[in-house]
C-alpha cells in the first residue's frame, strides 16, 4: 500500500502540478484534498501546455482516477471550462470523480471576495478573487451549499435563495451584481454535466487503500498559506498541510505512507504578506524573468527571493517530509552567488526556528549563507553527478540543513525533465 502526499513547502506555486503529473504515472488514483480554482498548476505534457486549476494531474492518464475531494470548494463553471479544454486536447476526462460533500463556489462568493478585499483597504490580502474565502466561510457557518445539493433541483433552489437573502442583507453592494434567475438556470445545466462524476470518493479511496492501490494526494497552495499554520491572516482558507489529507479526503491519517515537500530552489510569493528573503532589485527581476514567475491563476507578477531554510524546516516539522522535491533549479544557473537563509535576526538575536508569532516574523531579518553560483546550463542533466560541483554543494547543504533527503530535482518545464536522486 502506498499513500503519497505532495505538499507545497512554501507559499504555493512550487511546481506541484508538474511533479504530480510526473508521479501520477505510477498511481491508481490522484486526489486533490483542499482549495479550489485559486490554485494554478502549469503542466507541459508532450509539448502541450495546460493550466489546471481544479482537475488533478491524474487526468492525463486514462487508467488513473482523478478525484476532487470533500475538502475542496468547486466552482462548477470553472470546472466545466477546464474539462472542455482538456477534452478538446484529446483527454476525454472519463476518469474524474467528485465528492458530493465538496462545497460549491457561487457567483456571490466572487463578488463578496472582491467587496471584502476592497473594504480591507491597505490591509487587503491579495486574494485570487475566486470566491474561495467566502465559500469556506459559508461552510464553517453551516449555510454552504454542497455539490450534492446541486443534484436536487428543489433543494438547491431553496438553499440558494436562502443564501441570497442572507448575502443581500449583509452586502448592500451585492444587489445588481448577481442575478438569481441566471444563476439558477446555469447551475441546472452544470448539474447535468457533473452528475455522472459524483460519487462517495471517501469510500472509493478507502476501498483502494484496502486493495493496496497507489494513491497520490495532490496538495494545493503551500504550507505557509495554511489557514492554521501559515502566515495568518495572509493565507488561504483551507488546510494546505499534510494534516488536511485525512479530513479533505476522508481517509484515516495512518494510511499515509509518505509525504513529499515540493520547494522551488528559491522562493516566490503572490499576494500580500511578509516575505523576509524577498529581493526587490536585480536578483528578484532575474528570478522572475528566468523562472517565468507570473501567476497561473491571476497573471500577477510573483514576488521573488532566496530560499528560506526556516520555512523548509518548519514545513518539515509540520508535514513530516520523507523527501524534498526541488523544482526550478535550472533558473539559478548564471548567478554569481546563490544565497540561502539559514536563520533570522530579531532584536539582535539569532532565531534558528520559524517564529509562529507573526509580529516577530514581520520584524525578522534574514541571515544568509552564501554559495558560489554556476554558469552551466543544467537542463540536460540526467543524474546528480551531471550537475556542476557548486550546484551539488548547494543541494547537499539543503539536505544537511533540513535533515530531509532530496528525492527529485526538476530542471525544466516538461513533465519528464526530472532527476531522480
Ligand atoms: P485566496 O486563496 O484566493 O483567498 O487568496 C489568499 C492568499 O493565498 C493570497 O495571497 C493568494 O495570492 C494566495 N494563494 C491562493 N492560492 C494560491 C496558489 O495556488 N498559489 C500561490 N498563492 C496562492
Amino acid at each position: 500500500m502506498s499513500v503519497t502526499v505532495l505538499v507545497g513547502a512554501q507559499w504555493g506555486d512550487e511546481g506541484k502540478g508538474k511533479v504530480s503529473c510526473y508521479l501520477a504515472r505510477q498511481a491508481n488514483i490522484v486526489a486533490r484534498y483542499s482549495g479550489g480554482n485559486n490554485a494554478g498548476h502549469t503542466v507541459v505534457v508532450d509539448g502541450q501546455t495546460f493550466k489546471l486549476h481544479l482537475v488533478p494531474s491524474g487526468i492525463f492518464y486514462p487508467e488513473t482516477l482523478a478525484i476532487l475531494g470533500s475538502g475542496m470548494v468547486i466552482d462548477p463553471a470553472a470546472f466545466i471550462e477546464e474539462l472542455s479544454t482538456l477534452q478538446a486536447a484529446g483527454y476525454p476526462c472519463k476518469n474524474v470523480r467528485i465528492s458530493p460533500l465538496a462545497h460549491l463556489v457561487l457567483p456571490y462568493h466572487h463578488e463578496i471576495d472582491k467587496l471584502q478585499e476592497k473594504s480591507r483597504g491597505a490591509k487587503a490580502l491579495g486574494t485570487t478573487r475566486k470566491g474561495i474565502g467566502p465559500a469556506y466561510a459559508d461552510k464553517a457557518e453551516r449555510i454552504g451549499i454542497r455539490l450534492g445539493d446541486l443534484l436536487d433541483e428543489v433543494k438547491f433552489r431553496e438553499k440558494f435563495l436562502y443564501n441570497m437573502e442572507i448575502k443581500r442583507s449583509r452586502y448592500r453592494d451585492l444587489n445588481g451584481a448577481v442575478n438569481p434567475n441566471e444563476i439558477l438556470d446555469s447551475y441546472k445545466r452544470y448539474a447535468e454535466v457533473i452528475f455522472p462524476m459524483v460519487t462517495d470518493t471517501s469510500k472509493l479511496l478507502q476501498e483502494a487503500i484496502a486493495k493496496k492501490q497507489k494513491i497520490l494526494c495532490e496538495g494545493a497552495q503551500g504550507t505557509m498559506l495554511d489557514v492554521d499554520f501559515g502566515t495568518y491572516p495572509y493565507v488561504t482558507s483551507s488546510a494546505t498541510t499534510a494534516g488536511g489529507v485525512a479530513s479533505g479526503l476522508g481517509i484515516p491519517p495512518q494510511s499515509v505512507t509518505e509525504v513529499l515537500g515540493v520547494t522551488k530552489a528559491y522562493t516566490t510569493r503572490v499576494g500580500e504578506g511578509v516575505f523576509p528573503t524577498e529581493e526587490t532589485g536585480k536578483i528578484g527581476e532575474f528570478l522572475r524573468e528566468q523562472g517565468g514567475e507570473y501567476g497561473t491563476t491571476t497573471g500577477r507578477a510573483r514576488r521573488c527571493g532566496w530560499l528560506d531554510g526556516l520555512v523548509l524546516k518548519y514545513g518539515a516539522r509540520l508535514n513530516g517530509y520523507s523527501g524534498l522535491i526541488l523544482t526550478k533549479l535550472d533558473v539559478l544557473s548564471g548567478l554569481e552567488e546563490v544565497k540561502f537563509c539559514e536563520a533570522y535576526e530579531y532584536k539582535k538575536e539569532r532565531l534558528d526556528d520559524f517564529p509562529i508569532e507573526m509580529g516577530i516574523f514581520a520584524a525578522a531579518a534574514p541571515v544568509y549563507r552564501s554559495f558560489p553560483g554556476w554558469k552551466e546550463d543544467i537542463t540536460k542533466a540526467k543524474k546528480i553527478s551531471d550537475l556542476p560541483k557548486s550546484c551539488r554543494n548547494y543541494l547537499a547543504f539543503i539536505e544537511e540543513y533540513t535533515g530531509v533527503p532530496i528525492s527529485h530535482i526538476s530542471i525544466g518545464a516538461d513533465r519528464d525533465d526530472m532527476i531522480v536522486a
